[in-house]
């Protein structure tokens, strides 16, 4: 399948529980030390207040996922990654737009996150998205700071 094909035929929707298995491999592969383990996804899964989403192609393989947290009028992107299949092909962007949209409709003002600053195609992605840098935690990740950065989607 071609690029341009996984592109148009990926589809974003809720992520469900016996997925989270598939999504942990996944993440250990993508994050290595820093990486969720599966019982970290099952008690984030069961916090209130946190929503999933994946990303599937045509043929069911998993493209990435986003994890998303809202109280009150605040949001937090927990972690989002696209798979080797889904890498540089606009599914992260999809994904970050499933996630503010959610947060959004929960009644968040701003939407929260924070990326370790040699991480360039995360920033790439956030920045592009509309976030804007607004603080540093030094030394948060090893060897390198973390950028925080915020979001704040339109009013209707
Ligand atoms: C960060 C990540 C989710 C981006 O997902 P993606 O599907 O590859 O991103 P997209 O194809 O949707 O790209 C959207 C935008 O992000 C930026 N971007 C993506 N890859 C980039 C790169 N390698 N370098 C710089 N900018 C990049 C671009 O602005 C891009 O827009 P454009 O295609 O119009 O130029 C992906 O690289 C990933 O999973 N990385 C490993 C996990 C990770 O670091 N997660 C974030 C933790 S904070």
């Amino acid at each position: 399948m071609s690029e341009d094909s996984v592109r148009g035929l990926t589809t974003i929707g809720r992520l469900p529980w016996w997925d989270l298995a598939e999504v942990a491999d996944h993440d250990a592969h993508i994050f290595g030390r820093t990486a969720w383990t599966l019982n970290y996804y099952w008690a984030v899964k069961a916090q209130p207040g946190t929503s999933m989403f994946a990303a599937r192609t045509a043929g069911s393989d998993l493209a990435g996922w986003i994890v998303m947290f809202a109280a009150g009028s605040e949001s937090d992107v927990m972690t989002i990654a696209t798979t080797e299949v889904g890498r540089g092909q606009g599914i992260g962007r999809r994904l970050l737009e499933a996630g503010v949209d959610w947060a959004a409709s929960r009644g968040a003002a701003a939407v929260h996150l924070e990326v370790d600053e040699h991480n360039s195609s995360a920033l790439g992605l956030y920045r592009s998205f509309g976030f804007d840098e607004w603080g540093r935690r030094p030394g948060y990740y090893p060897g390198a700071d973390a950028i925080l950065m915020r979001f704040r989607p339109p009013a209707d």
